[in-house]
Formats: C-alpha cells, sequence, structure tokens
C-alpha cells in the first residue's frame, strides 16, 4: 500500500458549498485534522458560521466568473470537494417529481444547473490546478439515487437525472484528468440519508441508525478517500467504500 499519511501535509484543501451541512461538516473535519496547510471554504452567500481556522471565499454556481475568480487564491490543491446540491426550494417552487406529469422545464433547468453544470464549472477552473507530481483528489458530492444502474423506484426526475449527468461528468473528467495528472482521482461520492436541509422533508422511514448526522457523514467521505487509488478515479461511491454502479 502507498503512504498516504502524507496525503497532504502542507497541500491546500478547497472545499464548496460549506454553508451547508454536509459541507461545513467537512470543512471543520479538514481543520481539525491538521493535514492541511490551507482550508478554503466557499460559501454563496454571506457566513460568520465558518469552523475557525477556515479561509473563506464567495462563488455562485450560476456565476464561473465567481469560480474561476476562486481558482486564482490556491495553487496546487490536493483535495477540492464539492458539497453543494439542490433537491427542493420552496421559494423557486422546486420539489422533486413523484410523476413525469410533474416535470417542469425551468425547475429542471435549475436543478441540472445546481447539480451538473455548477460542479463541471468547477471542475473546469479546478482540476488544471491539481499537482501533477502527488496524489490529488476532486471529489463531488452525487447520491445514489443518481445510479441508473441502481434505480428501481423511479421518480425524482430532475434531481436522479441531474445526479446522473453529474456521474457521468465526473467519468469524462476522469478519462481527461489521468492524461496530464496520473496520480489524481476525480470520484463522485453518495454520503448516505444526511440530516440536513435538504433532507429533511424526506426523512420519514428513514430508520434513526441510518440517518447520519452531517458530522458523521463528513467522517465517512474522509475516511472513503484515503483507500481509492487511480484505478478508482471515474466511480461513484458511498459512504461506507462501496463501489455503487454509475
Ligand atoms: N443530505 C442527504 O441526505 C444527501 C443524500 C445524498 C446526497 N446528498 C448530496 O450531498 C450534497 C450536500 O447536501 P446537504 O445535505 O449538505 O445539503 P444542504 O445542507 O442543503 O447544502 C447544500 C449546499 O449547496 C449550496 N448551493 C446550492 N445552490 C448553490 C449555488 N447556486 N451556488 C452556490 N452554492 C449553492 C448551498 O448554499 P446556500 O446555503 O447558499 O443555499 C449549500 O451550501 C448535495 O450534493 C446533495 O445532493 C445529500
Amino acid at each position: 500500500m502507498p503512504d498516504r499519511s502524507s496525503l497532504a501535509a502542507t497541500g491546500s484543501a478547497v472545499v464548496f458549498g460549506a454553508s451547508g451541512a454536509i459541507g461545513r461538516a467537512l470543512v471543520a473535519r479538514l481543520v481539525e485534522s491538521g493535514r492541511f496547510g490551507a482550508v478554503h471554504a466557499g460559501t454563496r452567500g454571506p457566513t460568520t458560521d465558518l469552523p475557525v481556522g477556515a479561509i473563506p471565499f464567495r462563488f455562485d454556481l450560476g456565476d464561473e466568473a465567481s469560480i474561476k475568480e476562486a481558482a486564482r487564491m490556491v495553487e496546487a490543491p490536493e483535495l477540492v470537494m464539492v458539497a453543494t446540491g439542490l433537491l427542493h426550494d420552496e421559494a423557486r417552487q422546486i420539489a422533486p417529481e413523484k410523476s413525469w406529469r410533474a416535470i417542469d422545464g425551468s425547475a429542471m433547468a435549475e436543478v441540472f444547473a445546481a447539480n451538473a453544470i455548477g460542479p463541471a464549472l468547477i471542475a473546469k477552473h479546478f482540476l488544471p490546478l491539481l499537482p501533477r507530481d502527488r496524489r490529488a483528489v476532486f471529489a463531488v458530492l452525487s447520491a445514489r439515487v443518481g445510479s441508473i444502474g441502481d434505480n428501481r423506484l423511479g421518480g425524482w426526475h430532475s434531481y436522479r437525472a441531474s445526479k446522473a449527468a453529474l456521474n457521468m461528468l465526473v467519468r469524462n473528467f476522469a478519462i481527461e484528468l489521468a492524461r496530464s495528472h496520473p496520480q489524481a482521482l476525480a470520484v463522485a461520492l453518495h454520503p448516505g440519508t444526511v440530516d440536513s436541509r435538504l433532507s429533511a422533508p424526506f426523512q420519514r422511514g428513514v430508520a434513526p441508525e441510518k440517518l447520519f448526522s452531517p458530522d458523521q457523514a463528513a467522517g465517512h467521505l474522509l475516511d472513503v478517500l484515503p483507500a481509492l487509488d487511480p484505478a478508482d478515479s471515474g466511480g461513484l461511491f458511498a459512504w461506507d467504500g462501496t463501489r455503487l454502479p454509475e
């Protein structure tokens, strides 16, 4: 086994979506770990609640210039995690569809913009920054429901399809990344069901032991990454390290 304890003794980590439940918990754990010289925490709005020690920056998934600007502040990040996502937003009349009858073009476009296009723009500006001479990880939070092979239930058309698109983008990026960065990985992660704004309306029926706290989820995800090899790049991995069908 290669020694990964030196994964990022002095390098930097970047988390997009640090105002979200899982994103904030990831930032907290990364800062606490002391493994990184700098932990950059990106939020859409002003936040006063970031873990002490994190370096804040602002971005909006719908504003490529803000992502490009964010890329100017980090040099050779060894870990980039995209913890943004959109499932529902009452104010914008976005809700997971139970049937094709509920599909609304503009709501679907917003879900795709947040879950697939935004992360793709982050990849566009951050993958080239990964160091070429050592291990580096670009990880996006996807979802098991975005697995086409695993889909038995149907429904949630926009969210599922946007996450499936994200999984495909990650596979594409992994292929392209391997040409210039042989030690780097691009992976999609499923955090399990996690207590957050995103999952709040859908937690009924989830057994308590299957509903993770954001801190537990962050711990699981950060445990999965060191076990992955460049050969795993492009895959979708669950919180317990299991590889899911894309
Ligand atoms: N929670 C679960 O059970 C679960 C299960 C499977 C997968 N996931 C995935 O895990 C990820 C994190 O989810 P979470 O549960 O932590 O949700 P959350 O608490 O709702 O966090 C979502 C994050 O995305 C950010 N975001 C949304 N649209 C944005 C935009 N246009 N520009 C910048 N930031 C934007 C939010 O920023 P604001 O604070 O500014 O809105 C927030 O930081 C998502 O990709 C989700 O699909 C979650």
